[in-house]
């Protein structure tokens, strides 16, 4: 579903800094050769995170769903000068695709890739995390946000991707297991008084949290 019209969006990408040149090899690769591209974050989503990542200048970058890479390499763009992202995907079948492209970047150095299941991973991570992005299965959302909530810093972000998850949230027939608990997550964020949140309609809908 397109939350806004075709030629908004596409004037938004047009006003919009380009993909460079690593960025938009892997999107078109990802879409040529590798299942469910649609998952990629891509350019206006890429560069949104970019972006907030240049704001905050992380030491530590935590995010849940490497999928293909894309959204790892736009996050970390705006790490400090010694900051590292660790990023953390289940697919064993994808680590060669991935890691090709990581190496192909200027900043290979600061990323730390993981396969395995986050929930088993995320209790070894012992530094404070500046943002994290929830970008795996959506039925553990609100497990990922529990089990990292302790570790990101007072004044850190938490992001969620896909929250609006194709505008089900707001259609009350809707009742598949994706939907529930993603309606649930974003009731169970926005109450949470521990921090203050914003529903962006950006792609498929991205929360921000900042914890206060
Ligand atoms: C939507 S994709 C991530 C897209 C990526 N962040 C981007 O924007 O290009 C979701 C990814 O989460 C991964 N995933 C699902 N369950 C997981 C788990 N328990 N632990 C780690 N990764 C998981 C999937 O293998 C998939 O690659």
């Amino acid at each position: 579903m397109e939350f806004i019209p075709s030629d908004i969006d596409q004037y938004c990408v047009d006003h919009t800094t380009p993909e460079n040149d690593l960025l938009s090899k892997l999107n078109r690769e990802t879409h040529a050769k590798v299942l469910q591209s649609r998952m990629l974050s891509g350019h206006l989503q890429g560069r949104f995170l970019s972006m907030l990542s240049h704001m905050v200048q992380p030491k530590l970058i935590l995010e849940i769903g490497t999928y293909t890479g894309y959204s790892a390499l736009c996050l970390a763009e705006g790490l400090a000068e010694n900051g590292k992202i660790i990023t953390i995907d289940v697919n064993e079948e994808l680590e060669d695709f991935v890691r090709g492209f990581f190496q192909q970047s200027s900043l290979n150095h600061k990323i730390d890739f993981r396969v395995g299941n986050a929930l088993e991973i995320i209790p070894d991570i012992t530094q404070e995390i500046d943002i994290v992005f929830i970008d795996a299965d959506k039925l553990n959302y609100a497990n990922y946000y529990d089990l990292v909530f302790d570790k990101v810093r007072t004044g850190g972000y938490i992001i969620a991707d896909n929250v609006l998850w194709s505008g089900k949230v707001s259609n009350p027939a809707a009742k598949d297991k994706d939907t529930l608990s993603i309606r649930a997550f974003n009731d169970k964020l926005h109450t949470d008084t521990r921090v203050e949140n914003i529903l962006l309609p950006i792609r498929d809908g991205l929360m921000v949290v900042r914890k206060k």
